[in-house]
């Protein structure tokens, strides 16, 4: 006979909510105010807003740009990056934990109503990483990281967001794609939680995550290949040069042009990402952000076993010059991003021909 379940013992194994998570991880600190987890379960509220409107798509009219916005990086606001950075701050700013936020949509940091109490946090964030893949359906996702903010002063400085990424307290995302999930650190290893729909909440469904040191998967937009550095072009075309070449195994590339999704894909399987520094626009020392892009994803990475690094030095180690600061980005699989390091240490000179870039090559090298 089937035996019945007894009313004290649950169908299904309990599953821990981020609520649940935090308090544990809290318990660990007898001392700590429960504050910082306040202002985690907002951010997780704030992305679950964002979740909802971006999965309503064309149906909830916030396709599309928004009516001439150009954010302070000189690109086109869509509807749903106004939309997210209001949902931010929105859901952050009343705690009493922050002292202040800064986001990619916004020129300052944003100083916390008078109404609220101010608390010992700050808060930076890309609202809608991706947002150009969203009239296309392609995965997107909001990517914040919690700093230390100074004591005393009434109101917060752009000075006092420039600290480097190890100086970070918390960081994470949420990706939204054909299933929400918020990934983080509070700088004890990196959980992954899902969005249950119907009960909107984050369960724990990838616990303690740890990217592969080794990978045959690599990202970059080879469209900008003539404007990479040496150390660059020789890593990428060992990669594309597969069996036959000195690396002695075939890569596979992938390019969703959403970091947030790259960063996804690499925690979950392992990989290598470059957005490195290029010759495109010598204004810029990169395509990403340092502060609320590269740092983030890289205390993910590291806290996962991988590696983030500009090429030339830990990510996490460049002390930040201004708010919205570009930077070149490697991060993923330690080994990976360890060899390409060792190559911009020892940059290939032009002693060295590389079949690759000859007249008959993919990357070939402009006359
Ligand atoms: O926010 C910047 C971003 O959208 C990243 O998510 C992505 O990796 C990159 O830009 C894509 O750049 P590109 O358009 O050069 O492929
Ligand atoms: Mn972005």
């Amino acid at each position: 006979m089937p035996q019945r379940p007894q009313p004290h013992q649950p169908h299904q194994p309990h599953r821990k909510t981020l609520t649940q998570f935090l308090i544990e991880e809290r318990r660990r600190y007898p001392q700590a105010s429960g504050g910082f987890n306040g202002l985690i379960l907002n951010v997780a509220m704030a992305c679950k807003e964002i979740a909802r409107a971006v999965a309503l798509g064309a149906l909830g009219g916030l396709h599309g740009s928004a009516d001439g916005a150009v954010n302070v990086q000189g690109e086109t606001q869509q509807k749903l990056d106004v939309l997210s950075n209001a949902a931010f701050l929105r859901v952050n700013e009343w705690g009493g934990y922050l002292a202040g936020m800064a986001s990619e949509e916004m020129e300052v940091p944003y100083q916390i109503p008078p109404q609220y109490p101010r608390g010992k946090y700050l808060l930076v964030f890309d609202p809608l990483d991706g947002s150009s893949n969203i009239d296309v359906n392609v995965s997107v996702g909001s990517i914040f990281s919690v700093l230390r903010a100074p004591e005393g002063a009434d109101a917060v400085a752009e000075q006092d967001f420039l600290q480097p990424g190890t100086a970070q307290v918390a960081a994470g995302y949420a990706i939204y794609g054909p299933t929400t999930m918020l990934v983080l650190t509070v700088g004890n290893g990196v959980n992954g939680f899902t969005l249950d729909p119907n009960l909107g909440e984050f369960f724990l469904t990838h616990a303690s995550l740890e990217v592969p040191a080794d990978t045959h998967e690599f990202a970059i937009n080879t469209s900008n290949s003539r404007f990479w550095e040496a150390p660059v072009r020789q890593y990428v075309s060992e990669c594309v040069a597969g069996r036959s070449g000195p690396r002695g195994k075939d890569f596979n590339m992938r390019w969703i042009a959403s970091m947030v999704a790259e960063a996804h894909r690499i925690l979950m399987r392992g990989g290598v990402f470059m957005y490195p520094r290029d010759s495109k626009d010598p204004a810029r020392a990169g395509r990403l952000r340092l502060l609320y892009e590269a740092n983030p994803i890289a205390f993910l990475m590291e806290q996962a076993g991988g590696r983030a690094s500009t090429g030339r030095q830990p990510l996490m180690s460049v002390q930040p010059g201004a708010l919205h600061q570009r930077i070149g980005v490697i991060f993923g699989s330690r080994n990976e991003v360890e060899r390409i390091e060792r190559y911009h240490a020892d940059p290939p000179g032009a002693e060295l021909p590389n079949p690759l870039f000859n007249e008959r090559s993919l990357f070939r090298v402009p006359a």
